[in-house]
């Protein structure tokens, strides 16, 4: 480690040594603060000018694949950048260089650490469309627009995080995450909400930048959007049509006690009543309603029976 160190000053100082020696010679100092500037897989070389010598300068600047020579792109310019982006490819891993020229001198090169594409590159937002329907938005999200190729043609495995929250109450957001580009979320009805949504990459666990804020309304609850709910409610109506069916059954049953009561009648009467309830099991299955009205004629006879002959014509005209 020391030894390391040791070396590493000595070669620093070496080159102090080889500057100073080129201002002696008169030779131009070297561009400085070379940076790289990549969104989306574009690739921007950026320099400033090298100090106190700004006439007549121009700059060469070349990129270099990792197994190949160095290869120029720009010659003679006098910007201080050079795009690269059409030479490369968004799986390779590249080195820049970039120098200044005057006449026949030349600075010595400013060169850039390896750079490798699809690791190194700032990835741009997605973009987030909102669709309410019902209670529920739907979002569509597009992968963001990569300068060469297609996005999922470089990254895969996508996820994408999605954070949501009641327009004004950032504080309670929510968040989840889908690899899906379209996702249907339930939410509160009439509710305005805002959505923020960046994608992560499975290889190297690259982040994007996140997409603007945008809000949309939900609208009323759509209920053809929610089949089980039309089923519970036809459970209730199912359920309470069966309870109206069971007080029915209950009430004819009543009745049909009242016409076999438990004190003994005399034997003509206790017949013609059997008689009379066969025919009310009859109309209770419906196959001659008509009965009914015989039944009235007949009961007009009956001393106690005024009472109860109502109710029995009332119910058999609902059945
Ligand atoms: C640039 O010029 C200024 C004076 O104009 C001088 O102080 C400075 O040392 C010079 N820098 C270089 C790198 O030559
Ligand atoms: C810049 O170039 C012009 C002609 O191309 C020349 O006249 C001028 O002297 C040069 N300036 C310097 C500082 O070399
Ligand atoms: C760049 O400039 C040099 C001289 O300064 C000239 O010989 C060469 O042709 C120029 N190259 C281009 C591509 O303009
Ligand atoms: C989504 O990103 C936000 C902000 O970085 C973070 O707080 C949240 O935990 C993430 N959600 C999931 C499900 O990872
Ligand atoms: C996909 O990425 C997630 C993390 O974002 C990781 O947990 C999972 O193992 C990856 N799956 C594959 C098949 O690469």
């Amino acid at each position: 480690m020391y030894f390391g160190v040791k070396i590493y000053v000595f070669v620093k100082l070496l080159c102090l040594t080889l500057q100073g020696a080129a201002a002696v010679f008169g030779e131009l100092p070297s561009p400085t603060n070379v940076r790289i500037n990549s969104f989306n897989m574009g690739l921007v070389l950026e320099w400033n000018a090298p100090q106190n010598h700004t006439e007549n300068i121009t700059y060469r600047a070349e990129y270099k694949p990792l197994l190949r020579d160095f290869e120029v792109v720009c010659l003679n310019t006098t910007a201080h950048s050079c795009e690269f982006t059409s030479e490369l490819n968004p799986l390779g891993i590249y080195s820049f260089r970039v120098r200044a020229e005057r006449e026949r001198s030349a600075s010595s090169w400013v060169g850039t650490k390896e750079f490798i594409m699809d690791e190194h590159t700032i990835l741009g937002p997605p973009s987030v469309t909102l669709v309410p329907d019902g209670a529920d938005m739907e979002l569509n999200i597009e992968d963001p627009v990569l300068r060469i190729k297609t996005f999922r043609r470089v990254y895969n495995n996508l996820t994408f995080n999605i954070t949501y929250w009641k327009d004004g109450q950032e504080e309670k957001a929510e968040s989840m995450k889908s690899p899906l580009q379209k996702v249907v979320l339930n939410l509160e009805p009439l509710t305005r909400y805002c959505f923020q949504v960046y994608v992560l990459t499975g290889r190297f666990s690259k982040q994007s930048q996140p997409s603007i804020v945008t809000c949309e309304s939900t609208k009323a609850y759509s209920w053809e959007k929610h089949p089980w709910l039309i089923a519970l409610g036809a459970f209730a109506g199912m359920a309470v049509t069966v309870g109206v069916l069971c007080l029915i059954v209950w009430r004819c049953y009543r009745v049909a006690r009242f016409l076999k009561p438990k004190a003994t009648l005399p034997e003509h009467l206790t017949e013609f009543l059997l008689d009379q309830r066969r025919s009310f099991l009859a109309m209770q299955s419906r196959t001659q309603p008509e009965e009914v009205y015989h039944e009235v004629s007949i009961l007009f006879l009956g001393t106690e029976t005024d009472d109860g002959d109502r109710p029995l014509v009332d119910k058999t005209n609902h059945l």
